[in-house]
């Protein structure tokens, strides 16, 4: 089977998406406790395998020791490096693109990948990724993962978007406009839904200036977002972390 995609820059860091393995955690945790076969694809992981390794330690030990994951890399070369890390049959690494190299995840995670396809080309994949009943998490961070977007995906519809941020470096959450996932990242201007959102975010959090720091700045973010009448799901506890999530359509 051809893989699905093309090479794209292979840029990755160490830590880099611990806010969305997190959410990984959170989101997807009963989905994979409850799998006979509980597997992760982490699609697209670059020039080194460093965030499925991570991804693989830290749904072990907050979900379950036996979850397995599967770096899938469209690029051979990549794939070849990433073998000294392997430890089969919990972390794999295999040559494979959107149609998941005929694997049967629970949960699909793509991390700055669509970012750098045509925006034309999301839909397909969204669809190619969830085809097998997967849950995808789909999105954008900068280098550090300091700031994130990301959408959970169903059977190739969009259901919550999420932003993320470490929050004692977030100066506006105007910032996360750089950063929304391909789907959006055209869309932010006057008149679409998400230009709508990132403005009331921006408002909320220029009213909410506190002495107390900025975790609670965005808690109280947060609870005045759904004071104005915005569907805000989760809680403190997940707010706390710099989280925000909303369901896709607002
Ligand atoms: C910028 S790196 C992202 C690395 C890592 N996920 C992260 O966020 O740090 C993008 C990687 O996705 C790979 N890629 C692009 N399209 C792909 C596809 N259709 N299937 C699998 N891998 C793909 C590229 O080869 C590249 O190594």
């Amino acid at each position: 089977m051809k893989p699905v995609g093309a090479i794209t820059r292979g840029t990755t860091n160490p830590n880099r998406l611990r806010r969305v393995d997190n959410y990984v955690a959170y989101r997807c945790g009963d989905l994979l406790r409850a799998a006979a076969a509980p597997l992760v694809i982490d699609l697209g992981y670059g020039a080194t395998p460093v965030t499925a390794v991570e991804l693989r330690a830290r749904l072990a030990a907050a979900v379950r020791p036996d979850v397995s994951v599967v770096g899938l890399e469209i690029d051979p070369v990549r794939v070849e490096a990433a073998q000294p890390r392997a430890d089969p049959p919990l972390l794999e690494f295999r040559r494979g693109g959107f149609e998941l190299a005929g694997l049967r995840p629970v949960v699909v995670r793509a991390f700055n990948v669509l970012r750098q396809y045509a925006e034309d080309e999301v839909a397909a994949a969204w669809t190619a990724m969830t085809a097998t009943g997967a849950v995808l998490v789909e999105g954008t961070c900068d280098e550090l993962g300091r700031v994130a977007t990301w959408v959970v995906v169903e059977a190739g519809r969009p259901s919550t978007l999420t932003f993320s941020a470490r929050l004692s470096d977030l100066d506006h959450p105007a910032t996360f406009a750089e950063r929304l996932p391909k789907a959006l990242i055209h869309h932010n201007v006057p008149g679409e839904p998400v230009h709508e959102l990132l403005q009331a975010l921006g408002r909320a959090w220029e009213s909410e200036a506190t002495p107390f720091g900025p975790r609670q700045r965005w808690l109280a973010t947060c609870r005045r977002m759904r004071s104005e009448g915005l569907v805000v799901l989760d809680g403190p506890a997940r707010w706390r972390l710099g989280e925000l999530t909303v369901p896709y359509p607002a």
